[in-house]
């Protein structure tokens, strides 16, 4: 359980028992391109990974799958640059979705 926040959304989802970020995303009805239906393909689900301020430990980015260490590694992605299809969200987690001119 836990909130993820999403940018510039400013909307706040209660995570329920969502696989992916992307899940959460589409259940909340924001706008995220995910071209391949969320298989790790396309990169079009590509977000910036943040976290909120927690007193105490700070949050650890979950590591990356096969699948998105493949895609990252092919297109130079930053270690914040994530698939929200390839991750599971996780309470604190702030989720910026790129805005395309
Ligand atoms: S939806 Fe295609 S890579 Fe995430």
């Amino acid at each position: 359980m836990g909130c993820v926040y999403f940018l510039p959304s400013e909307i706040e989802c209660t995570i329920k028992n969502e696989q992916s970020v992307l899940e959460l995303a589409l259940k909340h009805k924001i706008d995220l391109d995910h071209s391949c239906g969320g298989s790790g393909s396309c990169g079009t689900c590509r977000v910036f990974l943040s976290w909120r301020k927690i007193a105490g430990a700070q949050p650890v980015d979950p590591p990356r799958g096969d699948v998105e260490a493949a895609m990252a590694e092919d297109r130079s992605f930053e270690p914040h640059e994530r698939l929200a299809c390839q991750i599971e969200p996780v309470d604190g987690m702030i989720i910026t979705v790129p805005e395309y001119i």
